[in-house]
């Protein structure tokens, strides 16, 4: 029986809360299942362990997750500690450390939950959204002189390589390809970028030719956010840089009804690294320790992270005991309107995956 080593890292705030959650339901799908198993380790890294050791991980964390089948993170950030630092301390160092270059954040609107938008029905918004994770804007190169001074000066260079480009464009048109629209939209900015995104553009035509059964399409990222609301049945798979791609997939989770629910994959698609999976939410402070998160977003990141895995009859078992779940007001957390806590989701969650299963056998 094949047994999967995954590194858990809750972080700060909710994360402390969901990744437990996530944990629990993998334990118990595979419990029901029988045919795999998972070996957690856990690592408490982030906020708490910055004030003990005045770092988010330690300098060797890296080698302490390079042989784990996949990683399970929970979010990192701190009202103590500056947001630059929690980031670039903990999840851009496993991110970048082990160039999880593609970023994939799918959005759907889940049965029993309502979009904001008053026209589009639910078949109308089903998107993946290809983020290029490891250079653009958050490459992390440029600095600051004169600091204190008048003249000081600061600068955040986005910086663009032709192989960092092609790799990601590549990734996304493949995937594309490979859902039912096979339709692409390349998010830009060359109007105003005259530099790095007219390159972006440029491989993107080249990319194409090797995909010519994919449709595909070059939006620039401001009109896209006007597609997304006006026009979100013409968009399918989507590709923008680290930074237009961020802010793009936090536009989708909210069209989509809560950020709460919207997973994500840091994919090393050539597999040298483990990848990441996550909830997109952040640490939420306001509601941490309450029992009041929404653990979907992690269930759902728990999908992704089997279906990266090879296990898609579990990954498919386990979409449709969070869509039973979510169809249910009853069991929708406060950012959805609703009044269930963490553990009600959770165990409604995993009491649908025991029944599903027993069902599956006696059908059998
Ligand atoms: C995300 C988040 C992060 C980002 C934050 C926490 C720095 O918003 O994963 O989308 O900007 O990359
Ligand atoms: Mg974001």
């Amino acid at each position: 029986m094949k047994t999967y080593r995954i590194a858990c890292i809750p972080g700060d705030g909710i994360g402390k809360e969901v990744i437990p959650a996530g944990q629990e339901v993998l334990a118990a799908l595979a419990a029901a299942r029988g045919d795999f198993g998972f070996d957690f380790e856990s690592f408490g890294w982030g906020g708490d362990w910055y004030r003990r050791h005045g770092a988010m991980m330690p300098a060797d964390g890296l080698d302490a997750l390079r042989n784990k089948d996949a990683i399970l993170f929970g979010s990192a950030g701190d009202p103590d500690i500056p947001d630059h630092i929690t980031l670039w301390g903990l999840r851009l160092k496993i991110c970048q450390g082990f160039d999880q270059y593609a970023n994939v954040r799918p959005t759907r609107i889940l049965p029993g939950i309502t979009t904001p938008l008053a026209r589009c029905k639910p078949e109308d918004l089903d998107w993946v959204i290809v983020r290029e994770n490891s250079e653009g804007e958050y490459a992390g190169v440029g600095g600051r002189a004169h600091q204190g001074h008048p003249l000081e000066v600061a600068t955040d260079v986005s910086m663009m390589t032709r192989a960092g480009v092609e790799r990601v464009q590549r990734f996304a048109f493949k995937l594309a390809q490979s859902r039912p629209r096979k339709k692409l939209t390349v998010i830009t900015k060359s109007n105003a970028q005259r530099h790095a995104m007219v390159m972006w553009d440029e491989i993107a035509r080249e990319v194409a030719r090797d995909f010519p059964d994919v449709s595909w399409d070059k939006e620039l990222v401001d009109a896209a956010t006007a597609r997304m609301v006006n026009r979100p049945a013409s968009l399918d798979t989507i590709v923008a840089t680290n930074l237009h791609a961020d802010i793009l997939s936090d536009l989708a989770a909210a069209l989509a009804g809560s950020l709460g629910i919207a997973p994500t994959g840091n994919l090393d698609p050539e597999r040298r690294y483990p990848s990441m999976f996550e909830p997109i939410h952040g640490s939420a402070f306001d509601i941490m320790g309450r029992g009041l998160a929404n653990p979907i977003g992690t269930f759902w990141s728990c999908v992704m992270m089997l279906e990266y895995l090879g296990e898609d009859a579990a990954a498919a078992a386990l979409m449709s005991a969070i869509e039973s779940v979510t169809a249910n007001p009853a069991l929708h957390t406060g950012d959805l309107g609703g009044k269930a806590k963490t553990v009600d989701v959770t165990r409604a969650v995993i009491d649908c995956l025991a029944a599903g299963v027993n069902g599956n056998r006696r059908a059998a």
